[in-house]
């Protein structure tokens, strides 16, 4: 083997430059367009295989195919060492074709086929165009951030041609387009950025790359729903307290000042998600007044009131100023009857 090599390469070497002497256009000089007949792209895929062909006839005594300056294949001898480039024997005598198999990006680029007809040189370029799908190569990770910071994502992607990149944010409330390009920048990120963002890197070789990046943003609870129950004496009663917040928050119930505790004072406390209820087993005259529920996570605290009340309920409403409202609108309508 090299013995063959060293003893073939000079040799190879002279009868490159024996055959652009004779008849093989120079690389590197483009072809006057009387002698180019043919400026046909070949575009393939990554991995597939490329089929160079060029037209023969009678009168062509000579022929070869190069790859930039390089003789890959002159008439039936080969003389390129890649053993993916093979000569296609059962073609028309017309035609002089060769195959490179398991074509790679490297291989992109001009493709000569010289011809020597009637001692004329005559050449036809071919130019082989290879093809990536694109494919997301890297991106951030998922990430949890606190509301009001600044964030950027990341997608990057390769693929030929040059993949297009664009991002789209899946919330709760449905699919947005964000932007185009590898960097998503968030400055001061708010709870409605937070969500899945998918990354979509697509050049049209095949279907788009899609990968996902969640994106958590924690924030302070606040209580989207607490609303006051009427329960007579002597029934179960039901205060529910309802916040938002990620981390998911802790809650505490309070009446006044004392606080309450499951399983004690006949009340039982359960929470389940976004809820927290504070029930009682048996409602008494005591039981009648003003609770909070405060809602608390790593990001904050917060409360809300919300009044336990008989339905004998004028006279206790009364004590607050909801009462009072209701009380005095209720004289007026009284009054103008
Ligand atoms: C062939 O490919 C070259 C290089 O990509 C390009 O400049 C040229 O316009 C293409 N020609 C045709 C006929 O598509
Ligand atoms: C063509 O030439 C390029 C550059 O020298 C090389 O990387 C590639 O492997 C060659 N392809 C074939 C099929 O010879
Ligand atoms: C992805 O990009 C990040 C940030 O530029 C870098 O730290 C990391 O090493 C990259 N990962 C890979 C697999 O290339
Ligand atoms: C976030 O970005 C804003 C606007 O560019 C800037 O004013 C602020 O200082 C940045 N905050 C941090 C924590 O980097
Ligand atoms: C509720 O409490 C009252 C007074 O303490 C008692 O008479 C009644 O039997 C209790 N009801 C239930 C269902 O426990
Ligand atoms: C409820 O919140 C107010 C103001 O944010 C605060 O002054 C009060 O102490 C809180 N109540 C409880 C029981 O935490
Ligand atoms: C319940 O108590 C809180 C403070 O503990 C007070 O701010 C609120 O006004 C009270 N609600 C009513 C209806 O009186």
């Amino acid at each position: 083997m090299g013995i063959y090599g060293y003893f073939v390469a000079p040799w190879k070497c002279l009868v490159v430059i024996g055959l652009r002497l004779l008849f093989l256009v120079p690389a590197g000089v483009p072809a006057r367009s009387g002698d180019s007949f043919s400026k046909d792209n070949i575009t393939v895929r990554q991995g597939d295989s490329a089929v160079l062909k060029c037209t023969v006839d009678s009168k062509v005594s000579r022929v070869a195919w190069l790859n930039r300056t390089t003789i890959l294949y002159a008439g039936t001898d080969k003389w390129s060492l890649d053993p993916r480039v093979v000569r296609m024997d059962n073609t028309p005598v017309t035609e002089y074709s060769i195959k490179i198999q398991n074509v790679n990006v490297h291989d992109e680029g001009p493709y000569v086929c010289s011809i020597l007809m009637s001692n004329k040189p005559k050449s036809s370029k071919v130019h082989l165009i290879v093809q990536v799908p694109a494919k997301i190569t890297n991106i951030s990770t998922d990430i949890t951030v606190n509301e009001g910071s600044n964030i950027t994502l990341m997608c990057l992607a390769i693929g030929r041609p040059e993949p297009n990149i664009i991002w789209k944010h899946r919330s709760a409330k449905g699919h947005n387009f964000v932007t185009e390009g590898e960097y998503v920048d968030m400055t001061v990120i708010t709870k409605e950025q937070s969500g899945s963002y998918e990354c979509i890197s697509s050049n049209d070789i095949s279907a788009p790359d899609v990968r996902t990046v969640k994106v958590t943003v924690n924030y302070a609870p606040f209580i989207s729903n607490a609303r006051s129950t009427g329960t007579p004496v002597g029934q179960k009663g039901v205060l529910q307290c309802e916040a938002s917040a990620v981390p998911g928050a802790d809650f505490e119930w309070y009446k006044e000042d004392r606080r309450l505790f499951n399983g004690l004072n006949g009340v039982k406390i359960e929470n389940q998600g976004k809820q927290s209820m504070l029930m009682f087993l048996n409602v008494s005259e005591e039981d009648y007044g003003n609770y909070t529920c405060v809602a608390l996570n790593t990001m904050g605290i917060t409360n809300a009131s919300i009044i336990l009340y008989g339905k004998t309920a004028l006279l206790l409403l009364l004590k607050y100023n909801i009462g009072l409202i209701l009380y005095m609108l209720l004289c007026a309508l009284g009054m103008q009857l």
